[in-house]
């Protein structure tokens, strides 16, 4: 049996469309995933939305909506876009799903039994964007005396009776998984970050809300529904199983990864592990906190200043593709970047459309012209063996080792290094040239530059999943001594869509 790969998303809230962020880390997911399969694990990808608490709530309220219905109206458009990026999850999971609230009572019941639970009152600061409690020295003052939290966001002044989950006892033990899994939390910055943070003690998080009702009811408590967040990460586990178990279960709990933006770490790696403890669940292997994606200038992207790019808009201008080649060509995982239109289609021009699609047009419409469509076998002279190894060495070491811990940006330069070498190995040995003087020597020359193709196909796979799949069918279609049928280009040259941008 294939060794199994568990990976997740955050799962995004639905309150309103998806922008470019959760696209972003939609598709790294998904190229990692795809990269595991291609290694052969047997992989479950899970990805879906967060429906519950006050945010969602009062969402719903200004639009005149039910929690409800919002909620499964944008849950769909989050899936559509997730199925517009070719993102292969395995099950799409919404918190509104009848097995994730079985799931998170059967959770809950387990940190009673533990005794980590207990009944009180929370007097204390709120930010119902962030749905995340702040101590008043985490709190900066915006406009008009305005308390913000870390993020940026509004905080207002709840005070209510909670449940309490003692989070207190569990800073210790956190901090040596931690220093025993030195894996835990990457990149490393973001580990740092949540060292910082245990180190400075941890108090007793409030995890049920009475001011509304939207969530799911604690048990024997039915005034409380519980915080969402204890809600959302419990998806996790309700995906492959929890709490009855079964095959799933066995075979992919623990998860590999979660992958998440750098804002949701300190849930992903303080509070969930925690609740996993006291639950008597074992923990994920890694949390993997990316950076986000900006505006060009290095701006936030917000709602407010009106910069957030809409996926749709992009998948629809440049093709899916392109979006997301650039997406994760543009920007390390591990930091912040910056994003633009004209960035995309000069990045996609240049490397797909001009050097690898134009490598693979060139040289099979060669073979097709030149060679009635036979593929032929690769030459044995030392600058054809030289390419060959120059190729294998960026397809089989280069580029995975860098995928391997969602190097995509540094996998895909080693992998172009690769590409620039056929181009320019093209030039210099100018086959064109050849066919009258030295067709045998033509043949070995695009024998070469075929035998380079799958491999650097194969290995770009994960990120450009179609275009991959179409260029593996046309070299297909040249098997067991067949012609290949006529090539067409892979990557077409975008033009930019947006004036705007472009300034
Ligand atoms: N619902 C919570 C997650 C619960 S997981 C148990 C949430 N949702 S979200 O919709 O606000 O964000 C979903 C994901 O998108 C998060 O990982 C977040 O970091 C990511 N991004 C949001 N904006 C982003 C960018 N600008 N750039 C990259 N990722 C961004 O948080």
């Amino acid at each position: 049996m294939a060794d199994p790969y568990y990976i997740t998303t955050a799962i995004s809230y639905p309150n309103g469309a998806p922008h470019i962020g959760h696209a972003y880390e939609a598709v790294a997911a998904d190229a990692m995933a795809r990269f595991r399969r291609a290694q052969g694990r047997d992989v479950f990808f899970m990805t879906g939305t967060d429906e519950h608490g006050l945010k969602m709530a009062q969402a719903a309220r200004d639009k005149g909506m039910e929690p409800a219905e919002l909620a499964a109206e944008m849950s769909s458009m989050f899936k559509v876009m997730c199925d517009n990026l070719q993102v292969s999850y395995d099950r799409f999971i919404r918190t509104t799903d009848p097995d994730h609230k079985a799931a998170v009572q059967h959770m809950w019941k387990k940190m009673e039994e533990r005794g980590d639970l207990y009944l009180g009152r929370y007097e204390g600061w709120y930010s119902v964007r962030d749905e995340a409690y702040y101590d008043e020295d985490e709190l900066t003052e915006g406009e008009g005396g305005q308390k913000l939290s870390p993020q940026g966001t509004p905080v207002e002044w709840t005070v209510e009776e909670s449940w309490f989950f003692k989070l207190s006892a569990y800073g210790d033990r956190l901090l040596a998984h931690i220093e025993a899994n030195p894996d835990f939390i990457q990149p490393e910055s973001r580990r740092n970050e949540v060292v910082r943070f245990l180190e400075g003690g941890l108090k007793d998080l409030s995890v049920s809300r009475t001011s509304f009702d939207w969530g799911v009811p604690v048990p024997g408590s039915n005034n409380h529904v519980m915080y969402v967040w204890l809600d959302a990460l419990t998806n996790y586990v309700t995906g492959v199983g929890y709490p009855d178990g079964g095959e799933n279960w066995d075979r992919y709990w623990p998860c590999d990864v979660h992958l998440v933006g750098k804002d949701i770490v300190r849930f992903h790696a303080v509070y969930w592990p925690a609740f996993l403890m006291s639950a008597g669940v074992e923990l994920p292997r890694q949390i993997y906190g990316h950076g986000h994606l900006l505006a060009p200038g290095g701006v936030k992207m917000s709602k407010s200043l009106g910069n957030v790019v809409d996926p749709q808009l992009m998948l629809d201008r440049y093709g899916v593709e392109a979006f997301r080649y650039y997406l994760l060509r543009e920007v390390k995982m591990s930091s912040d970047g910056s994003v633009s239109e004209e960035g995309l289609v000069t990045r996609v021009n240049a490397e797909l459309a001009n050097s690898f699609g134009n490598l693979v047009q060139r040289s099979l419409s060669m073979v097709h012209k030149n060679l009635d469509g036979i593929l032929p076998a690769a030459g044995s002279a030392d600058q054809d063996k030289a390419l060959l190894e120059a190729v294998r060495k960026a397809c089989e070491e280069e580029l995975p080792n860098a995928f391997e811990t969602f190097g995509f940006t540094a996998g895909i330069e080693a992998w172009l290094g690769a590409v620039y070498a056929c181009n320019a190995y093209i030039d210099a040995e100018a086959p064109w040239t050849l066919k009258k003087t030295d067709p045998d020597r033509m043949a070995d020359v695009l024998g070469t530059l075929v035998a380079t193709i799958a491999p650097l196909t194969k290995a770009v796979a994960p990120i450009v999943p179609g275009a991959s799949e179409r260029i593996l069918a046309l070299l297909a279609t040249g098997e067991g001594g067949n012609p290949i049928d006529k090539p067409t280009p892979a990557f077409p040259r975008l033009e930019l869509a947006s004036e705007e941008s472009a300034a």
